[in-house]
């Protein structure tokens, strides 16, 4: 090979591998990871016996939680796009009074019996997992959110909050925060409110 052709052909070599690299970094950019945020001091301490995805409901209590109806519904997606089978999706929250089902948590208000205050769900390979819930309150200083862990093959994996546009209690504080972590309400007919929010792991 002559030493021109060797110059030329290193070139293409080089550009290919450049050429590749931002095809990569493309395709892995092409969804953002889910920011993590606070886990805050109020994650369970102890397991209740229902801990479904149907917050509004306990098992063996007669009546429904009083409040708002969330429906909560999302999908699990790794950083291709690709929905996430078999993850586990947790979920704790304030009830309608803006108080948590933790001893660490004297604010005002009194705990709803019927409300389950946390939940989760396995996803199907579809990804997509659903929670049946109340709007959650504002407290302190916060803006209403819930709180989730996403665990993979019994590991956490993520640790954050859902924050919401058109909450009827929040003061736009949310405005500071990331966008990856507001999700719309949408208010249905029957007064129940609905939301989709994507995860990305
Ligand atoms: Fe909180």
């Amino acid at each position: 090979m002559k030493r021109r052709e060797l110059i030329k052909s290193t070139w293409l070599l080089l550009l290919g591998g450049i050429f590749l690299k931002a095809e990569k970094l493309n395709a892995e950019a092409q969804y953002a990871k889910t920011p993590s945020d606070a886990e805050g001091p109020y994650y369970p301490v102890h397991r209740q016996e229902d801990e479904d995805n149907n917050l509004i409901q306990v098992a063996g209590q007669a009546s429904p939680a009083k409040g708002n109806v969330l429906n909560l519904q999302g999908v699990v997606l790794n950083t291709q796009g690709q929905p996430q089978n078999g993850v586990t999706v947790e979920i704790w929250q304030t009830d309608s009074q803006g108080r948590y089902k933790h001893p660490d948590d004297y604010s005002p208000g009194q705990r709803d019996s019927n409300f389950q205050y946390w939940g989760k769900t396995v996803t199907p390979a579809d990804g997509v997992y659903s929670f049946k819930t109340l709007l959650p309150a504002a407290y302190s200083f916060r803006p209403p959110h819930i709180h989730y862990k996403v665990w993979v093959e019994g590991k956490v994996r993520l640790t954050s909050q859902i924050y919401f546009k058109n909450h009827p209690e929040d003061k736009s504080r949310f405005g500071s925060r990331y966008k990856l972590q507001v999700t719309e309400l949408k208010q249905a007919p029957n007064g129940e409110f609905n939301t989709f929010f994507q995860i990305v792991i």
